[in-house]
């Protein structure tokens, strides 16, 4: 099945190394990060997870809770983690899971066979507490993740939903937004963005970021 963005993220229970996790339900109210990893005891994969791990703050602040995908089992996963631990120096603070039976992967359509057979490629699904998918992004297996990049995403997504801006090229947070141009009404765009705006064409209009 194809996902795109704005469909409904497909619900699953699957063993973690938190115990059995059903999407929907472990979600709650939060925004979930769903992201696979080729295998266990991988160089890169490695680095990713101890990166999110360390990252913990930064996702709490937004709201979202991280869950991995790889195809390998429980023990496994448990194992890798005290290498996770030891090499990079943090302690993991949210599940992997243990989809040896490719369930996740497959529904998902995280693995790529003429990339990497029969293993799952770096996926990330973003998933808003509608549980719709908001930002899908695929990269492959020899290349991390800018993990600053997601952050950013979400930030952007954040922002639009609040506040009916939406995001120039290289934003970054504290930098000027755009007013979608749905927004046309006088009194509403005083309202919403009582710091003005500039008009550079009718359809481009600068504004400082709302919530700064
Ligand atoms: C890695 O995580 O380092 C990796 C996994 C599969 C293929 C290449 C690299």
């Amino acid at each position: 099945m194809t996902l795109r963005l704005g469909d409904i993220a497909p619900d699953f229970t699957q063993e973690s190394t938190e115990g059995p996790i059903s999407l929907h339900s472990w979600a709650g109210s939060s925004w979930v990060l769903l992201f696979s990893h080729p295998a266990d005891f991988t160089p890169v994969c490695t680095t990713e997870l101890g990166f999110t791990a360390k990252l913990k703050d930064e996702f709490a602040k937004r709201n979202v809770k991280a869950l991995a995908v790889s195809v390998d089992s429980l023990e496994s996963h448990r194992g890798w983690i005290s290498d996770i631990e030891d090499t990079q120096d943090v302690t993991l603070n949210f599940p992997i899971l243990a989809d040896a039976d490719r369930k996740v992967a497959t529904l998902y359509d995280m693995i790529h066979p003429n990339s990497l057979a029969n293993l799952t490629v770096r996926t990330v699904f973003v998933i808003d507490p509608s549980r719709k998918i908001r930002l899908t992004l695929t990269y492959p297996a020899s290349t991390g993740r800018n993990f600053q990049e997601i952050l950013r995403v979400i930030d952007s997504l954040q922002l639009t939903d609040e506040y009916k801006v939406a995001t120039p090229a290289n934003w970054r947070n504290g930098d000027d937004v755009v007013i979608v141009p749905s927004l046309q009404e006088e009194e509403e765009l005083k309202r919403r963005f009582p710091r003005g705006y500039r008009a550079l064409r009718p359809y481009l209009r600068l504004t400082p970021q709302p919530n700064r």
